[in-house]
């Protein structure tokens, strides 16, 4: 391959704002969500610019890229919260071009997600694994231009340390008390405050949460603290959970209800076949065409499987595993490989033919092969699940 240089068709620099790397553009344009936070940490750490290029694939890639800082400082743009009512009106109903195009999300559940981040409420996002709920919660903290901070709450062991604190002992000078970043957040005025995984967390955790949440109450109790007993939620502080909601989640432990009531719940919807195949289409336009149809074909059938009466899969593909699989088929394999690897594994192959994986299997075979193998559907049934 002959080396040309290549120009950046934008450039980014990377700050910090509470605990997440964000990248703005010479025209002070947040673009965090297209870079990954690798990516993002190691430009901020090692005081450099990144630029976008276009790979020969057509698809854009990140890089390190010499030359100054954009002239635009976030430290000069203004948090920008508006308060007045037109404002607040024209923002929210302004602010489906701030949701990014990768994000499959409703125009109105979209507003919906804004307008309660805007009003400070806080916000639940529920649905199923995999469906985007991270992503439309990253997304907002995006959207709105205020000091943000993520905590994945389903992986901490130890909740107390993560959002209260830790007690040392020192020789010297006793126990003192070393307060968490989550301490730090709440106290930052206007900060959207992401708790993801909220549902997989320690009960402990919730407790700990009931009195932040509560719009009433708006305080954090540090039990170890010597001397300061509560520390007062700032104003303008919004926080976003999100939990894994769906029968399927036997496993999750059923979240207290008196904290889901502290909460506005946003419910992202699973996608239907032909938003799958566009989300696919946008992000693997390389890939055939035909083959893409067939994933959201087959993701369908099985999501409306889970949701009958007679269901034989508990839950159906999820969209996380339907992007996985179009890499793969991005990446060469055929749509046999890709689903043996990235899907199977999900479902359990206890009972042989009457088992979830056989069943599955079967529906992906029917898309794989000239369809005279002889499964558990015939045509009709297979059209019949596809419009239903
Ligand atoms: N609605 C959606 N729009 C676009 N991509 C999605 C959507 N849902 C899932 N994905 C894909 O699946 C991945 C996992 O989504 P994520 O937000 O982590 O799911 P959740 O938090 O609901 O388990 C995302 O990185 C994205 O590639
Ligand atoms: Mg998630």
């Amino acid at each position: 391959m002959s080396k040309t240089v290549k120009t950046p068709d934008v450039v980014v620099r990377v700050e910090k704002s509470g605990n997440r790397y964000n990248a703005w553009d010479t025209d002070g344009n947040k673009r965090t969500s297209e870079i990954t936070t690798g990516c993002r940490k190691k430009a901020h750490k090692g005081d450099y610019l990144l630029g976008r290029f276009t790979g020969t694939t057509g698809k854009t890639y990140w890089r390190k890229v010499e030359g100054e800082a954009p002239s635009v400082t976030t430290d000069s743009v203004p948090v920008d919260v508006p308060t007045d009512h037109a404002e607040v009106l024209s923002f929210i109903h302004g602010s489906y071009s701030l949701k990014p195009r990768g994000l499959m999300m409703n125009e109105l559940k979209w507003k919906y997600l804004v307008r309660s981040g805007v009003r400070g409420k806080n916000i639940m996002m529920t649905g199923p694994a995999g469906c985007g709920k991270t992503m439309a919660a990253k997304s907002l903290v995006n959207a709105l231009d205020r000091p943000d901070f993520y905590f994945n709450l389903g992986a901490t062991q130890d909740p107390r340390a993560t959002l209260i604190g830790n007690v040392h002992f020192e020789k010297k000078s006793g126990t003192y008390f070393s307060e968490s970043v989550f301490v730090k957040a709440i106290q930052t005025p206007n900060a959207v405050i992401l708790l993801d995984e909220l549902s997989r967390a320690h009960p402990d955790a919730w407790n700990i949460l009931m009195t932040v949440l509560d719009y009433g109450q708006r305080y954090l109790r540090l039990d170890e603290a010597d001397g300061q007993q509560t520390i007062k939620v700032a104003d303008g502080v919004t926080f976003v959970a999100t939990a894994n909601i769906g029968n399927e989640y036997t496993s999750t432990r059923v979240m207290d209800k008196a904290l889901m009531d502290r909460f506005t719940v946003v419910e992202m919807d699973v996608l239907s076949e032909n938003e799958e195949n566009e989300l696919l289409t946008y992000m693997f336009p390389n890939v055939d065409s035909t083959v893409l149809g067939n994933v959201a074909k087959i993701a369908n059938l099985t999501r409306v499987e889970s949701k009958s009466d007679t269901a034989r899969v508990g839950s159906g593909i999820s969209t996380r595993t339907t992007v996985e699989l179009a890499g793969l088929l991005y990446d060469g394999f055929s749509l046999v490989e890709a689903a043996e690897v990235s899907i199977y594994p999900q479902y359990d192959d206890a009972g042989g033919v009457d088992s979830e994986r056989t069943f599955v299997k079967q529906i992906i075979q029917k898309f794989c092969d000239d369809g005279s193998s002889d499964d558990l559907f015939n045509e009709e049934e297979v059209l019949e699940a596809t419009e239903a």
